[in-house]
């Protein structure tokens, strides 16, 4: 079974226009192989893997499985008649690939999240629950930077959004933590974090909708969305806060049209928890898809596939 998120592939036009953007977002790119990757700041795992190609397209997801996990689950692939093919990328990790019912493809390894060398951020008083007691939030005259921290979901766009969860739940064991059936759905680990590393939305085609990325604090969302969109970058939905995983969020629009979210304070789901899902009922819809509060409306594109069908 599916552990954790580990990084994505994007093929792209231009490895240096997106090494270009990536590191005004806050991340670390260096050479591997024939492609770019891109870390976070204090902590040793490639996050997203750049490849060069005519046009932009999501390549692949990978994923962490435990220490012999990978015996398992192909014994699940085989039963769901899900044939392990060789990698189709040029790329120096192992694990098994294959391709969901998308016929996006899909890396599941042997590994596990990094851990983060970053200090914590400071501690956040709210009323009855006094943390950060003595010292300031920061200095007077700080200029801070948004550090992202680590790779915490993505959302991919499938033409048959139920097809994809029934996969991505029976066979590879994630768990459903909100749903509007036919439209979007959020999927967790089933050993507990994140309220979400896996959501599936629709669309006439595959593509990706957006990667989002933990940072330290609700100042960083901004910090980050505002450096970039001062060196030119396009806006793409916030400052808000989710329905789903509650967490803030502010995105911005790749040089490729795609999404990219800063987060912070997202719902964490522990192993074997009390869970029920939202958005089950078609009344829930509005429930599911509104942000409790947003800068402004989502933009109509915000929903919109950019990625060309094949
Ligand atoms: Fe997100």
């Amino acid at each position: 079974m599916i552990r954790n998120l580990q990084h994505i592939g994007l093929v792209v036009p231009s490895l240096e226009v997106g090494r270009a953007f990536y590191e005004c977002f806050g991340m670390e790119a260096r050479a591997s192989r024939r492609d770019l990757v891109l870390r976070c700041v204090g902590r040793e795992q490639d996050q997203i893997r750049l490849i060069e190609g005519q046009k932009k397209r999501f390549a692949y997801v990978s994923f962490g499985t435990h220490q012999g996990g990978l015996e398992p689950l192909k014994a699940r692939l085989a039963k769901a008649s899900v044939e392990i093919k060789d990698a189709p990328f040029d790329v120096p990790f192992g694990g098994i690939w294959f391709q969901d019912p998308d016929g996006d493809w899909v890396n599941v390894q042997e590994a596990e999240a990094a851990e983060s060398t970053l200090a914590p951020t400071a501690e956040i008083n709210s009323p009855h629950r006094h943390r950060r007691i003595g010292t300031r939030a920061f200095e007077l005259g700080t200029v801070k930077k948004a550090q992202p921290r680590r790779l915490g979901h993505l959302i991919k766009f499938s033409p048959d959004v139920d097809r994809a969860v029934d996969f991505y739940t029976n066979v590879l064991g994630l768990l459903v933590s909100d749903r509007v059936p036919d439209i979007i759905a959020f999927m967790r680990s089933p050993f507990g974090g994140d309220h979400h590393i896996l959501g599936v939305a629709k669309s006439s085609h595959t593509g990706l909708h957006h990667v989002s990325f933990e940072v330290g604090d609700l100042d960083e969302i901004e910090i980050g969305a505002q450096a970039l969109l001062a060196a030119g970058y396009k806006d793409g939905f916030g400052l808000g806060r989710h329905g789903p995983g509650s967490n803030y969020f502010h995105y911005i629009r790749d040089p490729w049209n795609s999404l990219v979210e800063y987060f912070w304070d997202i719902d964490v789901i522990p192993e074997g928890a009390e869970w029920t899902p939202s958005g089950g009922e078609p009344n829930e819809f509005a429930a599911v898809l509104n942000a409790l509060w947003s800068h402004a409306p989502a933009p109509e594109e915000f929903v919109r596939n950019f990625e060309e069908p094949d």
